[in-house]
């Protein structure tokens, strides 16, 4: 008897090990327990990190959606890590929580967490990024931008700008993070616009990981390696931002002697554009919050939503930079 007790004590203390272990990882404000039963919808998201001003702008913008929908949410911030993102995907399950919502760091990989959430009968809703798995009926909706056409307006306004050019127009490209949906689709739609003048030719291209100080690093290591550049397409503001650092401290005139794209539009990017340090901006919109929660009743309820929800999207030239930057809201 004493024996029995003891060893559901242990079960008992191992179960609670292992919840608490789970609601552990990244850095999360889930609040542990179950979903709570009263009457509000308890929503689960993941967050990729804390990487750009973007990335800041969706994260506040989905905090106080939710908040004002009524919608109790569960965050948690995978800090750029894809194990730590399927760690509280299943954290979320284990919670019951009646919707589940994520940013995928990466395109590839989530075929298995996501049939445990489709076989515990939670839907899914896939947000700012996608997923590439065949199986479409893994999740309910994909809320986000278009990136293969940010890096196409971004190429068709260079091809624009160097329709004159005789010789040839050195491109140095900084990637988002290897894998993630924004840099694959960013390059992709970037280097089917430029071939349109084979004049235009990326003479490097490496990760920077869409931080400001990846931007700063890779750029300074492509100054050193390449004498001359003549533009730079960044697939983001906040590596534009620290390329800057490297481009002046390296003697050149940022918007001047190298032109620079990049893609996102929040305040800071938006501020180097109407100074003339930045060329060119393709939008991407990070203000998802108020369509997710809409969205998330809509699949609670049981209503039917599309397949793809593609977010509303321009660009910005330094003059439209000016006008525009007294009411950006982020
Ligand atoms: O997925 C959107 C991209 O991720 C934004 O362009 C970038 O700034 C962010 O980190």
């Amino acid at each position: 008897m004493r024996k029995l007790r003891t060893q559901r004590a242990i079960a008992v203390l191992a179960s609670v090990l292992l919840v608490g272990g789970v609601a552990a990882c990244g850095n999360s404000d889930t609040g542990g327990g179950g979903s709570k039963d009263d009457g509000k919808i308890t929503m689960g998201f993941s967050q990729v990190g804390a990487e750009s001003g973007w990335r800041t702008a969706n994260t506040t913008s989905i905090k106080e959606s939710a908040a004002a929908a009524g919608i109790d949410l569960k965050f948690d911030d995978a800090q750029q890590k894809q194990e730590n993102q399927i760690k509280a995907i299943r954290n979320y399950i284990q919670q019951k929580v009646d919707v589940i919502a994520f940013s995928p760091v990466v395109e590839s990989g989530w075929d298995t967490v996501l049939k445990e959430a489709k076989d515990a009968g939670i839907p899914v809703i896939l947000t700012d990024r996608s997923v590439d798995s065949a199986d479409k009926s893994l999740y309910k909706t994909f809320l986000g931008s278009d990136f293969v056409k940010e890096g196409r307006l971004a190429g068709e306004w260079l091809v624009e700008q160097k329709k004159g050019a005789t010789g040839p127009v050195n491109i140095v490209e900084l990637q988002g993070n290897t894998g993630a949906a924004p840099a694959n689709d960013r390059k992709k739609g970037f280097g089917e616009a430029i071939a349109a003048n084979p004049n235009l030719k990326i003479i490097a291209s490496q990760p920077g990981d869409f931080t400001r100080a990846g931007g700063k690093q890779v750029m300074e290591q492509f100054l050193k390696a390449n004498p001359k550049i003549d533009v730079l397409f960044a697939h983001n503001d906040d590596m534009g931002l620290g390329a800057l650092e490297a481009i002046t401290a390296a003697g050149k005139v940022p918007g001047k002697d190298i032109t620079i794209i990049t893609v996102d539009a929040v305040k800071d990017g938006m501020q180097a554009l109407a100074d003339g340090k930045f060329n060119f901006i393709a939008e991407c919109s990070p203000l998802l919050g108020p369509q997710l929660m809409d969205l998330a009743k809509k699949v609670h309820a049981g209503e039917e939503v599309p397949a793809r929800i593609e977010t509303e999207e321009t660009t910005f030239t330094q003059e439209q930079a000016k006008e525009a930057l007294p009411n950006r809201k982020y």
